[in-house]
């Protein structure tokens, strides 16, 4: 029965080794001395074939017993020495400065383009949206814009895909849309009247980065149709948002100009005391008119029926006036030293 009583002291003798392992690799080795397979409680395990017949549940039961014992010291050991290797080596220094979070804030154009739908919203305007990467269709075709007009050309226009103008009008070539008009038609297409929306988003032109232009900017459109809608109606929601947005001093003035989509079309001139300080009179600011005949029955509305008016002003030209800035081009480099003026 020498065997059976070797048991006992030969596992306190390996818990005691386990526990006195002080790091990973040392534990690892004690494991493999006592329960890997070339451990002694193996060993033990094949020793139990040579014990006399009625002898061996005892012991068999005794030494798993025991291994389980020693599996479980083995992981409590383990947990202890990975705890204490995580601790920090050196007492902290409670009086230490901490850590602080820097807060963001919005962007500038961001803030703007928030302040512009909420003067909207007090007016029943919603906000919609459309896609960046356009097709022909909805930038100029279906906003009654010639194959032959301008903006259509090479020079001004971002075309993707196969990078080349087709001589063909009506076209689904996709470009980076040059204006938020074509969403205009996508709203539209999509919805009876009335409608009463405004679209700010990210256009795109072929325009060489220069104090008052980037290659990408962006705008807000706005659409009204209706039943007997006019251009006062047109005139004094304008007039509205932007006192809100830019102070009560505000002068708009209604020029004649000519857009393919709007008849009558009209550009609006600004003025504030900003504006007379930088030595102008008026600045342009926004195109607007009453939505072409042409357009409606594009989209399927019955121009006999329903009149409206739509506008698109840049946003980062309201920005520039309402903080005073000169360079358009501050806007898209990320300095915090220019940001963390708004
Ligand atoms: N799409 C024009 C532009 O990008 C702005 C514009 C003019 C929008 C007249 C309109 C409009 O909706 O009626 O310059």
């Amino acid at each position: 029965m020498s065997f059976l009583n070797d048991i006992e002291p030969l596992k306190q003798s390996a818990l005691a080794d386990l526990n006195a392992a002080s790091d990973l690799p040392s534990l690892e080795q004690s494991k493999g001395a006592w329960i890997g397979p070339q451990g002694k409680f193996t060993g033990l395990m094949k020793q139990l074939g040579s014990l006399p017949k009625e002898d061996r549940p005892a012991a068999g039961k005794l030494i798993n017993a025991a291994k389980i014992e020693l599996e479980a010291a083995l992981s409590a050991r383990r947990e202890e020495i990975e705890l204490k290797a995580a601790q920090p080596k050196e007492p902290t220094d409670w009086t230490l400065p901490g850590r602080r979070r820097a807060v963001g804030r919005l962007h500038p154009l961001t803030q703007v383009t928030d302040d512009i739908v909420k003067a909207f919203r007090k007016l029943g305007f919603v906000v919609a949206d459309g896609p960046e990467i356009e097709d022909e269709y909805h930038c100029f075709d279906a906003l009654n814009t010639p194959a032959d007009h301008p903006a259509r050309d090479l020079q001004d226009t971002f075309y993707v895909g196969n990078n080349s103008k087709p001589e063909t009008s009506n076209s689904r070539l996709p470009l980076l849309r040059t204006h938020t008009s074509s969403v205009q038609i996508r709203v539209m297409k999509s919805q009876p009247p009335p409608i009463r929306i405004i679209v700010p988003g990210r256009v795109y032109r072929r325009d060489n980065a220069d104090a008052t232009h980037n290659p990408t900017f962006h705008q807000i459109e706005g659409l009204y149709v209706d039943k007997g809608v006019t251009v006062g109606d047109l005139k004094g929601t304008v007039e509205a948002v932007f006192k809100d947005v830019l102070g009560s001093d505000v002068k708009l003035r209604f020029r004649p100009h000519y857009f393919s989509y709007t008849e009558p079309s009209m550009e609006i001139d600004f003025t504030n005391a900003l504006v007379k300080k930088l030595g102008k009179d008026w600045l342009e600011i926004a195109g607007c008119g009453m939505v072409h005949p042409q357009v409606f029955e594009n989209v399927g509305y019955d121009p006999e029926v329903w009149t409206g008016w739509a506008f698109g002003f840049g946003i980062e030209r309201i920005a520039m006036l309402r903080y005073g800035i000169t360079d358009i081009r501050l806007f898209y480099e990320n300095d915090v030293r220019f940001l963390r003026q708004f």
